[in-house]
């Protein structure tokens, strides 16, 4: 039998903001998930926050992908959304993009990270929940954790990891992907992974049996919305331990707290600060982009947890080190690369801003014709 794992999340309105969500929509959702536990539709669940999203982490019986777990999720996002109206909580509904749900909740907004596995005797996974920030935002612990013998000492002296793992990419703008393998073609997968706004590490496979090793969410809301409808806030689901990499090797990442597109209206880049529960919740710029982790043993399809893996002095420095990155890339205001470049600033104000000083440009005498093409995709004339 195998045993599955649906991690589905949606901003469904929050208290002050963006800050965090409000534990009435936590308990809302909570009762929909133990009716269903009840009913026998999933076996466990934990529901917790992200800043201002709210998390339902599920196990069950039925594969990923299932209607009935989809639609319960969905029923749980709507219910919570009702008491986010009643409470005037800001933006409230803002992640359900439709009114439809119509037997999968995969483009209607929410994000959604599955995995199924026959469990191992003792099965250790974590989950990564981001605030402020986009999917692409796990490129770079992913590389670290399975393809980085620096980080993960595993890859080097355990014999179950040795032989690396297989990255499948995720195109999110032709929505085509493609399967690289490390070690063999970690340049090939830098080239793409280093652009985390388009090429998404979807899932990894350890490459001995393919045995399923991570996934994460990839949903893009403004590329589902056709405009900017705030960050795509991602969750990560990465099994842990023999034959996998250990814990502290799928944590070790997030010691640095790298820079990830978000943070203030999504338009801006910033520290990924790694958080306890009790820190997750967003303040200043409406930040700094934060990451929970939480760590279960799942048996015989029940969540044993969680265990609060970034609530500890360890990640202090990266906590401190991310606030001194936020104090230095905040002074350059409204200038790149802090706020982000004009491909990502497309769904937001900026076209309209450009219409309307269309006519204003004049033409200008420079000397030289320009060959370069501005053309998203499209290569320029030099080196
Ligand atoms: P323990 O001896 O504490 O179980 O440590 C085992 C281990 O491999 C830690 O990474
Ligand atoms: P969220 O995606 O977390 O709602 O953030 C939206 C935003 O604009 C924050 O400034
Ligand atoms: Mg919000
Ligand atoms: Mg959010
Ligand atoms: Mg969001």
């Amino acid at each position: 039998r195998t045993t599955t794992v649906s991690v589905i999340k949606a901003d469904i309105g929050s208290l002050a903001g963006h800050h965090r969500v409000h534990p009435d929509t936590i308990l809302a959702a909570s009762r929909v998930l133990a009716e269903a536990k009840r009913k026998g539709v999933i076996k466990s669940f934990y529901v917790t926050n992200a800043g201002d999203d709210l998390q339902l982490i599920m196990t069950h019986f039925k594969g990923v992908d299932n209607p009935e777990v989809h639609e319960l999720a969905w029923t749980a996002f709507r219910e919570a959304t009702k008491v986010a109206k009643d409470l005037g909580l800001y933006a409230a509904g803002q992640d359900l993009l439709s009114d439809a749900f119509s037997g999968n909740i995969r483009g209607l907004g929410p994000g959604v990270a599955e995995m199924e596995f026959v469990e191992r005797p003792s099965e250790p996974i974590v989950v990564f929940m981001a605030d402020k920030t986009e999917p692409g935002a796990f490129n770079l612990p992913l590389y670290k954790i399975f393809a980085d013998p620096f980080n993960t000492a595993g890859l080097v002296i355990d014999p179950r990891l040795h032989d690396g793992f297989i990255f499948e990419v995720l195109d999110v703008f032709e929505g085509k992907a493609v399967e690289l393998r490390a070690p063999e073609e970690i340049y090939d997968l830098l080239a793409l992974i280093g652009t985390p706004s388009r090429y998404v590490v979807k899932r990894v496979y350890r490459k001995s049996d393919r045995e399923i090793a991570a996934v994460v969410s990839s949903e893009r809301l403004s590329l589902i919305a056709g405009r900017y409808v705030g960050k795509d806030d991602p969750v990560m689901i990465v099994r842990a331990q023999s034959g996998f990499p250990a814990v502290g090797e799928v944590l070790e990442p997030f010691a640095f707290p790298h820079l990830v597109a978000g943070w203030m209206r999504g338009s801006h880049h910033g520290p990924l600060m790694p958080v306890g529960l009790k820190d997750s919740k967003v303040s200043r710029f409406d930040g700094p982009p934060r990451v929970i982790a939480l760590g279960f043993q799942v048996k015989n399809g029940e969540l044993i947890g969680p265990a609060d893996l970034f609530d500890d002095p360890a990640f202090d420095e990266a906590r401190r080190q991310a606030q001194m990155i936020a104090d230095y890339i905040r002074r350059h205001g409204p200038f790149m690369p802090h706020r982000l470049g004009p491909e990502e600033m497309e769904y937001t104000t900026l076209p309209e801003v450009l219409k309307r000083l269309k006519d204003r440009f004049k033409p200008v005498e420079m000397g030289y014709k320009p060959k370069v093409k501005h053309e998203a995709g499209e290569a320029a004339d030099v080196d």
